[in-house]
């Protein structure tokens, strides 16, 4: 496979570049093995994840122009990988998540129980759903802003 990927330092590159790696296909490969591969086998690259798990959004990056969760996307037999463009590049494919971080904890849920917790054991149900609030377009605007999607969708 022909991997090309974003390399970046800000403390010392001037402007960001990309570089050609040769990576073995393997059977269902995923994006997050290839860079593991390149980062045993070629030249450390930064970039971030978890436990695989698909959920955390960690591993978040481009692979060619679209969003996708490294440990979940199946490698192409050519790739230009990138880091999301919605936050500042710390590293390589690396952003910095503190924007979003403290984006997500000013937000306020946005949906609310109006009078106090549920019963545990409610005669109806449907009464514990809770009630959307509030209806002001500032708030809402303000939550959206808060829950921003980092894959920039
Ligand atoms: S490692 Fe958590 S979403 Fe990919």
């Amino acid at each position: 496979m022909n991997v090309s990927v974003f390399r970046y330092d800000p403390s010392e590159d001037s402007t960001p570049s990309f570089e050609m790696n040769e990576v073995p296909h393997r059977e269902r490969m995923t994006v997050l093995e290839v860079l593991k591969y390149i980062y045993d086998n070629d030249t450390p690259i930064a970039f971030r994840y978890s436990y695989s798990i698909k959920a955390c959004d960690s591993s978040a990056i481009k692979m060619n122009q679209k969003p996708v969760l490294t440990c979940k996307g199946k490698a192409q037999p050519v790739m230009t990988l990138e880091p999301l463009r919605v936050l500042p590049v710390v590293k390589d494919l690396v952003i910095d998540f503190d924007v979003y971080t403290e984006q997500r904890a000013k937000s306020r849920s946005f949906v609310e129980h109006l009078q106090g917790p549920p019963p545990l054991f409610p005669k109806n149900p449907l009464s514990t759903i809770p009630t959307l609030i509030p209806s002001s377009s500032a708030v809402k605007t303000s939550a959206r802003k808060g829950l921003t999607c980092v894959l920039g969708k």
